[in-house]
């Protein structure tokens, strides 16, 4: 037997024990594992049912993504199943953690599924631009029925135990923490009773009722045109599925392999795996020794409860930890408890919380006047008015009142984090934890460790990610950090763009048809074009529309024009201001552009960004400025950001591309063009 599986046999129960670190990943190690166990147990005439464990902290978590794309070795996982599921001993998967994609596939070839109460199973492949592989497009249908199977696979979501035994996907509970003795004793009572093998290939019943209805999946795919917008996984999935209504068994099987290595060849899906790993790229930091402790967080100051205060707030709520949230005046304070206080009703008012749940999460903030009150919390997290007199100001009284040791962060968005840091007698303890609006949805955490910042502080900052369920990428102190830096140069382009031929409407298509959810243009009318040009002196665009008192959707219109409905329609006063603005400022109109010239003159300039950002050593890796764009700026996952979009465009093509809009490229991309080099791969 292989190190990864190990069998023994308690009373005619074969078990089958999997231990491959981490997550027990269909490796070539655990299909041989599989293998090995199922052939040793068919052949031992002692065996008259088998049970499937797994050891560590969960049972298998889904192939292994590091494998796909390399040549197969070992045993093929379709052959693996077979041997399970067309075996004449009944086998009971018994699931803790979370059996997912051919994980849970794997149980679905078990004749029987238990779980404890705090497991997970499902099908997430659609995440990683794929479909379940391994029957699972064919087998949950015949469980769940086709409207639960299509919910379930394009929307990926890990169904946690008590509703997956409602919706039958497990047969059984177990007590949590005696997975292995109620697995073995739920083995007996099937050979007790006669030992049934229930094979899931083999149930017509859930499945006959939607034969020959070709417009269910016609539907569902118009009902979800917007979120399936730009992804290929979910239309194959959609397609696989049909075929498990409207095929015999092997057919089915046949047409989701087809399927799956449609996907597997994608650009989307390598995009999309390769985006999984890089989401837990962020938290490694390679020259912070692995050993550093965390300091220990069990209380949290924020500081000033506006829009982001408000937000950070909310997320320590969530996970337990009690907040003091201090303001300037009573009024600011009130109203800052009473938008976290909606915020949670409302979650209540969907069904997704409990009133008694929020009154337990307002009940952890302690709100107050005046610093003082942070005294004796862990961390400190400010986010008052973005000016540097405010911030020194803060941090100065800061570093009189918190205790020694505290963590003393800031949210700043663009100052200068080694500067705040400088209005204390203690900068070893501050760092920058840049949260993004609104910061209780926004996955991403820019986390500035500032020159002085202590390996143990930002240690304490990762951790805290992870409690907090935030994606952490790492930023060293620079104008703008990471994401708000290397998406700016979009809006410039953007703003010089429309003056020399493209409408806001070609602009914002060609954007949208990439995969923005919406244009620069569309966007700059949702947030105020007021909002967006205050404090500049300067004569812009956007001041002249706002000028004629154009501010946006909110009053007469902006770039577009908007009927009471909201809907935008071409304005021809905004083309003649556009006009107007491009005349005087000597900007001759060249007509129309190509949507991939379009494309190339805005996001160019941001990979030219990330690539000086990479040059300077602010950001540690490509893929951290991707994650940055894709949580922080909703950048399309299925392109895989801007590093690595750049280079399924080719770096020469981009090099070129940016000198003849006169930008000179960074010297890292120029370099890594001439070498044949690339940002992302290798
Ligand atoms: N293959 C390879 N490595 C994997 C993996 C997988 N399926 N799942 C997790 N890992 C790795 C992670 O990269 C990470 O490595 P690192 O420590 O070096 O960074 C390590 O395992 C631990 O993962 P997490 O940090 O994510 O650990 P958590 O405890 O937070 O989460 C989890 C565990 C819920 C299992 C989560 O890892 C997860 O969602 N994994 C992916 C599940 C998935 O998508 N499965 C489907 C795979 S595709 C498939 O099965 C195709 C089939 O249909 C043919
Ligand atoms: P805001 O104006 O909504 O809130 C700031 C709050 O701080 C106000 O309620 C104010 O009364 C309070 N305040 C000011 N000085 C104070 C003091 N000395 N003591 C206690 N309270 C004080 O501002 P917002 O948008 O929340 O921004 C806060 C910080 O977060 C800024 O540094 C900003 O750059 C940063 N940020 C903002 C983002 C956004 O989208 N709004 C995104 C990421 C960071």
């Amino acid at each position: 037997m292989s190190q990864v599986g190990t069998t023994e046999v308690i009373d005619g129960i074969g078990i089958l024990t999997i231990d491959y670190p981490p997550v027990n990943a269909l490796s070539v190690h655990t299909r041989k594992a599989l293998d090995e166990g199922f052939r040793q147990f068919a052949a031992d005439d002692s065996v008259k049912a088998i049970v499937l464990i797994c050891a560590g902290r969960t049972f298998v978590a889904g192939a292994d993504i590091s494998e796909f794309g390399k040549a197969p070795e070992g045993p093929n996982l379709l052959e693996v199943f077979d041997i399970i599921e067309s075996g004449s001993k009944p086998v009971v998967a018994a699931i803790h953690g979370t059996a997912l994609g051919g994980g849970y596939e794997l149980a679905l070839v078990c004749h029987y599924r238990i779980a404890v109460p705090s497991a997970k199973v499902g099908l997430p492949e659609v995440a990683l631009g794929l479909l379940p592989g391994a029957g699972g497009t064919q087998r949950l249908p015949r469980i769940v029925g086709i409207p639960a199977a299509l919910d379930l696979i394009t929307g990926g979501a890990p169904v946690p135990a008590k509703k997956a035994l409602s919706l039958g996907m497990i047969d059984a509970l177990a007590e949590e923490g005696k997975l292995r003795d109620d697995a073995i004793a739920f083995a007996r009572t099937v050979v007790a009773e006669g030992g049934q093998l229930l094979r899931v290939r083999d149930r017509q019943d859930k499945v006959e009722p939607y034969r020959g209805q070709s417009e269910i999946y016609a539907d569902y795919l118009k009902k979800n045109a917007r979120a399936f917008r730009g992804f290929k996984a979910p239309f194959n999935i959609v397609k696989a599925i049909e075929a498990a209504a409207e095929l015999p068994f092997d057919q089915g099987i046949a047409r989701e392999r087809e399927l799956f290595q449609e996907l597997l060849t994608s650009t989307e899906s390598a995009a999309q795996r390769y985006y999984f790993f890089a989401e837990r790229e962020g938290a490694k930091v390679p020259d912070l020794p692995k050993d550093t402790a965390a300091l220990p967080v069990k209380s949290v100051g924020v500081i000033g409860a506006g829009t982001m205060g408000g937000g950070i707030t909310m997320n320590f709520l969530n996970a337990g930890i009690p907040v003091t949230l201090v303001e300037m005046s009573q009024a600011a304070l009130d109203r800052g408890v009473g938008v976290i206080r909606k915020n949670y009703e409302n979650t209540a008012a969907k069904g997704r919380m409990t009133a008694e749940q929020v009154e337990q999460r307002m009940a952890l903030i302690t709100p107050l006047l005046g610093l003082e009150a942070l005294n004796n919390v862990d961390l400190v997290i400010e986010a008052v008015f973005e000016e540097m007199g405010i911030k020194k100001d803060v941090f100065g009284k800061l570093d009189g009142i918190a205790k020694p040791g505290a963590i003393l962060a800031s949210n700043t968005s663009f100052l200068d984090l080694d500067e705040i840091a400088s209005a204390t007698s203690r900068p070893a303890s501050v760092i920058g934890l840049h949260f993004f609006s609104p910061a209780n949805v926004m996955r991403l955490l820019e986390i500035v460790r500032g020159a002085k910042t202590s390996d143990a502080v930002l240690a304490t900052a990762l951790k805290i990610a992870k409690t907090i369920a935030k994606v952490p990428v790492v930023s060293r102190v620079g104008p703008g950090f990471i994401a708000n830096r290397v998406m700016a140069p979009r809006s410039y382009a953007a703003s010089a763009l429309v003056l020399e031929g493209p409408t806001p409407q070609d602009i914002d298509k060609a954007l949208f048809d990439y995969g923005f959810a919406m244009g620069p243009f569309a966007m700059s009318d949702l947030v105020g074009l007021d909002v967006i040009g205050r404090g500049s002196n300067e004569r812009t665009l956007n001041g002249d529309l706002v000028k004629l008192g154009r501010l946006g959707q909110k009053q007469n219109g902006g770039f577009y024009d908007y009927d009471e409905k909201r809907q935008p329609s071409p304005s021809p006063v905004a083309a003649q201001v556009i006009a107007d603005f491009a005349k005087a400022k000597g900007v001759e109109n060249k007509g129309p552009q190509s949507a991939e010239a379009i494309v190339a003159r805005l996001l160019y300039p941001v990979v030219n960004e990330g690539a000086k950002v990479l040059e300077e050593g602010v950001a540690i890796r490509a893929s951290d400025i991707d994650v940055a764009c894709i949580l922080g700026y909703n950048w399309p996952v299925y392109t895989g950001g801007p590093m690595f979009w750049a280079d399924t465009v080719g770096l020469p093509k981009v090099v070129e591309g940016l000198r003849a809009m006169g930008i000179e490229p960074a010297k890292l991309l120029v370099d890594k063009a001439a070498a044949g080099g690339s940002f992302t791969r290798g």
